[in-house]
């Protein structure tokens, strides 16, 4: 473990399409793609926005293509980008003019073919082409690993088991691989764990820590993960978040949870709170729930 922390971090905003993916009440595409420009006046340059998955399997994000039409060109400095889990979907991100794609794989394979009908071995050879393709067009490609720690249907993964897979996702050419506690499972000690596993096995600043809250860890997790020097993560407006094929999982690492920890620790992000809360408040009232972050719903410090 290194003692120095990071200078700064990289986040990624998940909450358009790990937000709302798991969300039953219909949301409008004018509604998130005014959350989108929310997000960018709040300072991120990096916002995964949709999914082009089978419509019928995620229905939320089924407009993945009218998103696009509606957000129009990025501005100057910000990336769109979309999960793509085949060639189906390459080709439609192609189409709408999508610059950065992620694929998406499992440590396990009872959620693997739950969430993309695949074995592990199956989904890099279906991604082959998909990440062969995109690089050629200059494409960034994401990575991911789901179940990272436990999986909903097997149980605790081997941090090994997390690696091999890392692996394959490195020979495709992933820029960037995002490892996901998917359920929520982790606490700092698994973190820790996982990452003495990993760490010295990827160039750091190609690793993203994807954490889900489900049992109120996820800010211990990132205080774990950025003494073992992760630089990047994963984040969600308001805490919002979690996968239909995963049972038992909820909200992603919340944008506002993590900006007040950074903060606290002196460490560099690029974000504006005022203005990630906001963003948050742009989709909070289209929900059936209120937003999870302790720290969206927290009055300002006296002071502050
Ligand atoms: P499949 O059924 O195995 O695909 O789905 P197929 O190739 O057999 O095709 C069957 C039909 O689907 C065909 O249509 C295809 O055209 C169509 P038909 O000929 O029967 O009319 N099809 C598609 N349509 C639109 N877009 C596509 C596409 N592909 C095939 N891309 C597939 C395989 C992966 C597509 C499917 O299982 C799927 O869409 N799954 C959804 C997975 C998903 O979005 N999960 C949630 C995101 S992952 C997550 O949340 C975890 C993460 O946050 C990290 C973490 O927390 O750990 C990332
Ligand atoms: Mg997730």
């Amino acid at each position: 473990m290194s003692d120095a922390l990071p200078k700064r971090v990289r986040i990624t905003e998940v909450g358009p399409r790990d937000g709302l993916q798991n969300e039953h009440t219909h949301i409008d595409t004018t509604i998130k793609a005014a959350f989108i420009r929310a997000l960018i006046e709040a300072g991120h340059t990096d916002i995964e926005v949709t999914s082009f998955v089978r419509p019928d399997r995620v229905p939320q994000l089924a407009d993945a293509e009218a998103l696009f039409q509606a957000l129009g060109p990025a501005p100057e400095g910000v990336t769109y980008s979309a999960l793509v889990p085949n060639m189906t979907g390459l080709e439609r991100a192609r189409e709408a003019g999508v610059r950065k794609i992620a694929v998406f794989t499992a440590a396990s394979e009872s959620f693997n073919q739950r969430n993309i009908n695949a074995t592990v071995a199956e989904s890099i050879e279906h991604f082959r082409p998909v990440t062969n393709e995109a690089r050629a067009e200059g494409l960034a490609v994401r990575g991911y690993v789901s179940t990272a720690v436990c999986c909903p249907y097997e149980g605790r993964i081997e941090p090994d088991a997390v690696l091999d897979v890392v692996k394959r996702l490195q020979e495709l050419g992933c820029d960037e691989i995002s490892v996901g506690d998917t359920i929520g499972a982790a606490s700092p000690a698994d973190i820790a764990r996982l990452l003495d596993v990993l760490v010295p096995n990827i160039t750091l600043d190609t690793l993203v820590l994807h954490l889900h809250d489900t049992r109120g860890m996820a800010v211990a997790n990132a205080t774990e993960a950025l003494r073992h020097g992760v630089q990047a993560f994963d984040a969600s407006a308001g805490g919002l978040g979690g996968c239909p094929f995963a049972p038992g999982s909820a909200g992603n690492l919340a944008t506002e949870d993590l900006i007040f920890l950074l903060d606290g620790l002196g460490i560099e992000h690029g974000l504006d709170f005022e203005a990630q809360r906001r963003a948050s408040a742009t989709i909070g009232p289209h929900l059936d729930h209120s937003l999870a972050s302790r720290v969206y719903h927290a009055p300002p410090l006296p002071g502050d």
